[in-house]
């Protein structure tokens, strides 16, 4: 589709994030499959959930602005699940793959937290009001489940991985925010 207005633009960022938020769907329980610790599944499990309804907001969207949500492939999200894959092929420790699959996790998060910023910008830009706030809840949503993976990462997960990988025989630096208790520290 031929880009003359920030309309135009502003529907091909609704299609692909429509695209993106799809294939998150079918990536998010083979996320929760591999993960060993109880607390990142129920995270994966419930953003599965917040998945379907930011989905549906953005069918809303689509319906209003009279275009199928379908027709584009989000490309960039594509590779970004590859990659993340890679990680789940590989056999090795529980808590380094938890480690990494925290990690492709955030990448998902930070690419679509800045591909609904852009699309809240355009929409105000159009003056599209009921969008701007549609687009802001999932905007919070996303930055809110960035925000448990960053706090399950620091507390949980990086510290285990790091305990495997022979760190132990090194005086570990004491991790200036980790919520580990003393006694973990000292393991
Ligand atoms: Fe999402």
């Amino acid at each position: 589709m031929p880009l003359n207005s920030l309309h135009d633009l502003y529907v091909e960022n609704i299609q692909d994030l429509h695209s993106a938020e799809q294939q998150i769907l079918e990536a998010l329980p083979k996320m929760a499959q591999k993960a060993s610790h109880s607390k990142l599944r129920d995270a994966f499990a419930h953003h599965r959930e917040q998945t379907q309804q930011q989905a549906r907001r953005l069918e809303e969207i689509a319906k209003r602005l009279g275009i199928s949500a379908e027709g584009k492939t989000c490309k960039g999200m594509k590779g970004l699940i590859e990659e993340g894959s890679e990680a789940l092929k590989e056999d090795g420790d529980p808590e380094v793959r938890d480690a990494a699959l925290i990690g492709a996790a955030q990448r998902v998060e930070h690419y679509e937290i800045a591909a609904y910023g852009c699309a809240r910008t355009y929409a105000n830009a159009l003056g599209l009001d009921q969008d701007v706030s549609v687009l802001q809840r999932t905007l919070d949503e996303e930055g809110e489940t960035d925000k448990l993976l960053t706090k399950l990462a620091e507390s949980i997960v990086n510290p285990d991985a790091e305990q495997t990988t022979g760190e132990r025989e090194f005086t570990r630096p004491s991790p200036s925010r980790s919520q580990t208790t003393p006694e973990e520290r000292a393991r």
